[in-house]
């Protein structure tokens, strides 16, 4: 009937059909017109003190998100509660439009809008993607990009992985070695698993600085998106202990940004002043972002060989009353956790962090290693975005043919994400409470440019929206292709759902494909062992 996606709560087309014209008047509440003209800026609409093409109403009875549009011969009408609802009905209200309500420019004639009654409000308050700009770096302009992308979608969080062996990505003026040293690397790896080791020799490197933070954040939150700061810790330091080694476990040594893929076992020490550095630097950054309701502080593949080989570390978690370095791993993560719970800031974590110990109860867990621990997570009373490898790492290709460019394993198919429950069925009330949302994944050690990352986020992401905006498709295949037309105005470099276009395929290069390397379905198999696993913080990639 429409080929609105995310597919609306209810949509009736009630006939008869408005002209809404560039520059036409809106009246309403503020911050709700502020919120429709910044879905709908292609238009350009006038702000008047009442009546007009456009009108808004606050409807406080709505929830969060929530709203109404109808459009019929006089006019258009939106109520909301909020600010992100009068943009989700702008947004709803730019899918009736032509594909050319995606471009940048104002259009010279009127569009005709069918005559239709919206109701509608959002399934999950958690609709993410994770963006990996350590890796490799996303310049600011293609993070700002990707946002607008994202808001087209009604996606909501934007996960931001700042640091990582590879790369730190954010200036700090307490401790300006973590940008100064930490966020370029010589050369990177340029081989495959298994293959003789070789590298491009091509220097690589990029940061925020605290002010392009800022800017990041307020643009998002402009198109009704948070940003979701993640400092990685205590694993994942090879970056920040290059730059200030006595933070590391083993403080003698020098370390090196890392150059090559795969689980580093440099480690940060645990001890107090470790502590107090790390909270300078997350107050840095919630500062830029001009406060942040939720911070990531990882605890992902830790290797904790370097706590126990230190008599200073095992002194120290005797010291606490703990009996292994896996509570000291726990411990460590909720000591954090508390320095941000009183700052306001809940943290969130990867799954280990909850397999290792205690967490604080207010802790949002991401349960990558998949829907097994994910549910253990629930059933111990923690909030869940749920983010499992299939079919939310978007790092993964979408098919293993010959003309798919390198990807890290395959498939993970559109169909796969459509089909995908984010609250299944099987778990109890209690626990399905507990799911926030879920979240896309795009680790990029092999997504090197924002071109690359059109072509996995896109269309899967659509897909990734329509199951936490609204539920589990029944037809997305038959929406596709309109909304895919709106996605080539847009200048989204999507993969198209017939395989990839020619400049697209791997070539013979260094993208090409490598079949069969890393089966996902495999990897869940081995990595949902792990959490089962005795010693939980082993690393399982
Ligand atoms: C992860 O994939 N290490 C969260």
């Amino acid at each position: 009937m429409t080929d609105l996606l995310p597919l609306p709560r209810v949509v009736d087309l009630t006939g008869g059909s408005f002209e809404l014209a560039p520059g036409a008047a809106i009246s309403g509440d503020g911050e709700l017109v502020d919120g429709l003209r910044a879905a709908l800026s292609v238009l350009d609409l006038r702000i008047v003190d009442g009546g007009g093409a456009v009108t808004v109403r606050r409807d406080p009875g709505l929830g969060a998100e929530a709203y109404t549009l109808t459009v019929d011969p006089g006019g258009v009408r939106v109520t909301a509660a909020d600010r992100a609802g009068a943009f989700y009905a702008g947004q709803t209200l730019r899918q009736l439009l032509p594909p050319d309500a995606y471009r940048s420019v104002r259009p010279r004639t009127p569009w005709t809008i069918p005559g239709v009654r919206v109701e509608d409000a959002p399934r999950c308050s958690w609709r993410g993607m994770h963006l990996d700009v350590a890796r490799h770096f996303l310049p600011k302009q293609d993070v700002l990009r990707h946002i607008d992308i994202m808001a087209a979608h009604k996606l909501n969080i934007l996960h931001l992985h700042l640091v990582d062996d590879q790369g730190w990505r954010v200036e700090s003026r307490a401790y300006p070695k973590l940008h100064e040293v930490g966020s370029h690397r010589p050369r990177t790896i340029s081989s495959y698993y298994g293959e003789e080791v070789t590298y491009d020799e091509v220097p690589h490197g990029g940061r925020y600085t605290l002010a392009d933070l800022a800017e990041i954040a307020e643009y998002a939150r402009s198109r009704s998106v948070t940003v979701v700061p993640e400092i990685d810790v205590p694993g994942h330091a090879s970056a920040l202990v290059a730059a200030y080694p006595q933070y590391g476990a083993r403080p003698q040594e020098t370390f090196p940004v890392l150059d090559r893929w795969g689980i580093s076992p440099t480690i940060l020490s645990p001890l107090p002043a470790t502590v107090d550095f790390l909270t300078t630097v997350l107050d840095e950054v919630a500062g830029a972002l001009g406060g942040a309701p939720f911070f990531h502080i990882g605890g992902d593949e830790c290797v904790l060989d370097d706590w126990a080989a230190s008599a200073e570390i095992d002194d120290y978690r005797r010291s606490l009353g703990l009996d292994t370095p896996a509570e000291l791993h726990a411990w460590f993560l909720r000591r954090l956790a508390d320095e941000l719970a009183g700052r306001g800031t809940r943290a969130v974590v990867w799954d280990e962090a909850f397999v290792s110990g205690e967490l604080r109860a207010d802790t949002v867990v991401m349960p990558w290693r998949g829907m097994g621990v994910a549910r253990r997570v629930a059933a111990a009373g923690y909030d869940v975005v749920i983010t499992p490898v299939f079919p939310l790492y978007f790092d993964y290709g979408e098919s293993d043919g010959a003309e798919e460019p390198l990807a890290i394993g395959a498939p993970t198919t559109l169909a796969d994400v459509a089909a995908f429950e984010v609250i299944p069925e099987s778990w109890t009330a209690a626990e399905r409470a507990r799911v926030l949302g879920a979240q896309a994944q795009h680790w990029s050690e092999r997504i090197p440019d924002a071109r690359t990352l059109d072509y996995r986020a896109w269309p899967r992401g659509a897909a990734l929206a329509e199951i936490t905006w609204h539920g589990r498709p029944a037809d997305l295949t038959g929406r596709l292709g309109a909304h895919l037309a709106r996605l080539d105005a847009l200048g989204v470099e999507y993969r198209p759902p017939q395989g990839p276009r020619p400049w697209q395929r791997g070539g013979i290069g260094r993208r090409r494909h490598r079949p069969g390397v890393v089966n996902v379905v495999e990897m869940m198999r081995h990595v949902e062992e792990m959490t089962n696993s005795a010693d939980s913080t082993r690393p399982s990639m």
